[in-house]
């Protein structure tokens, strides 16, 4: 596998964008925020393609960026949407582009973080939250690698990761010696 890019996933308010950004210097790699990268597509913020258009409109629209991002072939770290997990066709597409990481936080630091911020539609009740955490935490966990970022610094979360990559680059010239890196 080439591992172009570095695709952070994880639940809501688990950190993946402000920790992108850290590990995208620290790598010299392009940062791309995908949920900001959707507003700039379609000129319309999260919440009113939510209310206006619905949110499997907003999935194929995430689907549709996600790709544009991933054949990209410029190396970048790129903090998904809490929802990304939730289509087989987006796992291929971040699964043969680059590395999956997993940002965990328990449910109370999650709440915490998201609850009474704008912009999040899925986020504005905390029964709902709860319950999709428990559905998507499975999904989560699909992903190479898995960072628990609570009670952590984002500094120090990005440096964990940045521990944990070269690890699974360890284990990729392992497994093919005679591959060029
Ligand atoms: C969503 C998470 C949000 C955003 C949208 C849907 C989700 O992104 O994509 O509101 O389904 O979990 P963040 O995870 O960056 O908050």
């Amino acid at each position: 596998m080439e591992q172009r890019h570095v695709y952070l996933v994880g639940f809501m308010g688990s950190g993946k964008s402000t920790v992108g950004e850290i590990l995208a210097n620290k790598l010299g790699a392009f940062f791309v925020d995908l949920d900001r990268f959707i507003e700039e597509t379609v000129g319309v913020e999260i919440s009113e393609i939510f209310s206006e258009y619905g949110e499997e409109h907003f999935r194929e629209v995430e689907s549709y960026v996600l790709n544009e991002v991933a054949a990209s072939p410029d190396p970048s770290v790129v903090a998904t949407g809490g929802g990304i997990v939730l289509k087989e066709d987006n796992w291929r597409v971040m699964e043969e582009s680059g590395v999956t990481i997993h940002l965990h936080a328990s449910i109370d630091t999650l709440w915490n973080r998201v609850s009474g911020t704008n912009n999040r539609p899925l986020a504005e009740d905390r029964q709902q939250f709860e319950s999709l955490y428990w559905s998507r935490l499975p999904l989560y966990r699909r992903a190479q690698i898995e960072v628990v970022s609570h009670p952590k610094s984002p500094e120090e979360v990005a440096e964990e990761v940045l521990g944990a990559l070269g690890l699974v680059e360890e284990k990729e010239k392992e497994a093919h010696p005679q591959r060029e890196t």
